[in-house]
């Protein structure tokens, strides 16, 4: 059997999320439909019907605030904003689907984990067991100050927050409630078996948090765990707990070479590339022909927004570019926002030197994503060439116009993928987890990094059962406390 591709919907709730300007465009509907309930569930009726994985919501506290040290452009040409909060339409999403899965991005940066932890059990209770989280640790500075923390931690000292934070939740979904422990006994008058709900009682660098958690354990417990960091930082943390990675690549050799390097960061942590998933990112215009889809890339241009492009582009920067002194390239420069787009117009094209100007105009549509823009066949014949030249499993898909762009990605493409036996043709098990690893994978597996990040009571337990040296139960070594 061919490989099967994995596919995933990306977007947010905002008018212009990676195509700027495009809001004047008579087919796009995010202008009033981001805040509109209806076209949500519209949109996961779609991505249903074209048998996605997953509807990928990303999320931004702040305004894009670097270029020419002013809020002004991105407020103008609506750069993700402003923005609603991606978590409250998955409910209502997950009420008129029944397979599709939701990932939402939340930040380590500002949201104390006892509160994420409770936010992602809920929506796993109320999806039955499709949330994912797409784990960021974030990079606007002004959303710092929005939230009181004053400067933003230094790039790596985010991680290593994040690893702390990663370690509160696990103890939380994986650990405070055992299997049981919500008993139902009506005769006997015992909903709840206190002996099996237990406080973690974190103490960290970071976090103290005793427990226990609030959530009796969902059907997934942790959510589907995402992450998208490609900063050297980035992957080791990916490594240590992503499921599924997504990426930035504008050629298959790129692409594979940060397939390869995450392996073997997977490896250094005693864990197997089959144990992740790698979504690169693509932006699709597909029409009935090639002509065709040309000319709709070409209406999109019309409407595109260049400076909104820049903005945007140095808001992930980190970097005003309107200041670039002539003669100095993106490589001179570091960053401590997000550090891969660096490389990112050399990855286009190394010999090239761009123009503001030009720059703009090239990440207006579609941002930093490779662009497919053909005939169904074309496209198809592309994602295949992705498939076979890279050990990739799927695509993170983000159209141009909205929704229209996944609609004819749904009429047009899909039904070429599955007559190629690239593409499921219907869903089987339940969980987002299952969509991604097969039936009967909807809990995290037994060797992931949650199983080694145990409370104190585990520990004690683990230990007394296994003597002095403690082996926990998934037969890691503990530190006896
Ligand atoms: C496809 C993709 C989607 C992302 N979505 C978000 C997002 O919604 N919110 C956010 O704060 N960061 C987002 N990021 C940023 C990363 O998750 C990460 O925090 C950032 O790349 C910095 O890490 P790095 O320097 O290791 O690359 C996204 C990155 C990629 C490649």
């Amino acid at each position: 059997m061919k490989k099967q591709i994995h596919l995933n919907a990306f977007t947010q709730c905002c008018i212009g999320h990676h195509s700027m300007g495009q809001w004047k465009h008579p087919l796009d509907r995010p202008l009033d439909g981001y805040r509109n309930v209806h076209y949500w569930i519209e949109l996961a009726r779609l991505l249903e019907k074209g048998c996605f994985d997953s509807l990928f919501l990303a999320d931004v506290h702040g305004t894009y605030a670097t270029y020419r040290g002013s809020r002004d452009t991105a407020v103008r040409h609506g750069l993700q904003f402003p923005g609603n909060d991606p978590t409250l339409i998955i409910p209502a999403m997950a009420a008129a689907t029944r397979h599709l899965g939701f990932a939402s991005t939340f930040s380590t940066t500002y949201f104390p984990p006892y509160h994420t932890a409770k936010l992602f059990s809920t929506l796993d209770h109320l999806t039955d067991g499709r949330v994912g989280w797409n784990i960021v640790t974030s990079y606007l500075p002004d959303a710092n100050a929005n939230f009181g923390l004053g400067p933003m931690m230094a790039h790596d000292e985010r991680y290593e927050r994040a690893e702390e934070y990663m370690a509160v939740c696990y103890q939380l979904w994986e650990h405070s409630w055992e299997a049981g422990a919500m008993v139902r006994d009506r005769v006997n008058d015992l909903l709840i078996d206190p002996s099996k709900v237990h406080e973690i009682n974190f103490k960290g660098r970071y976090f103290e948090v005793p427990g226990p958690h609030m959530c009796e354990p969902s059907r997934q417990r942790t959510p589907v765990l995402y992450q998208a960091g490609g900063s050297e930082r980035g992957v080791k943390f990916a490594a240590r707990h992503a499921e599924a990675v997504f990426g930035v690549h504008h050629s298959t050799a790129a692409c594979q070479a940060a397939i390869t390097t995450l392996t073997r960061a997977l490896v250094a942590e005693g864990r197997r590339r089959q144990d992740v998933k790698y979504f690169p990112g693509v932006t699709v215009v597909v029409a009935p022909t090639d002509a065709e889809a040309r000319l709709k890339l070409e209406t999109c241009r019309r409407y595109a927004s260049p400076e909104g492009g820049l903005a945007l582009f140095c808001g992930w920067l980190g970097i005003d570019l309107s200041k670039l002194e002539s003669g100095k390239t993106l490589k001179d420069q570091r960053t401590d926002a997000i550090a891969t787009c660096l490389n990112m117009l050399a990855a286009i094209d190394p010999e090239r030197e761009w123009t503001l100007e030009e720059v703009g105009a090239a990440f207006s549509i579609g941002s930093v994503f490779p662009k497919i823009v053909g005939s169904p066949g074309m496209v198809a014949d592309e994602l295949e060439r992705w498939l076979e030249e890279t050990d990739c499993d799927g695509f993170n898909l983000m159209p141009v116009t909205q929704p229209q762009g996944f609609a004819d990605f749904v009429d047009l493409v899909v039904p070429e993928l599955q007559r190629r036996g690239l593409l499921r043709t219907h869903y089987a098990g339940q969980t987002l987890r299952e969509r991604h690893f097969g039936v009967g994978q909807q809990r995290l597996d037994p060797t992931h990094i949650a199983h080694r990040s145990l409370p104190p009571w585990k520990r004690r337990a683990a230990s007394s059962a296994n003597g002095p040296a403690g082996r926990s139960p998934t037969g890691e070594s503990v530190a006896a406390k």
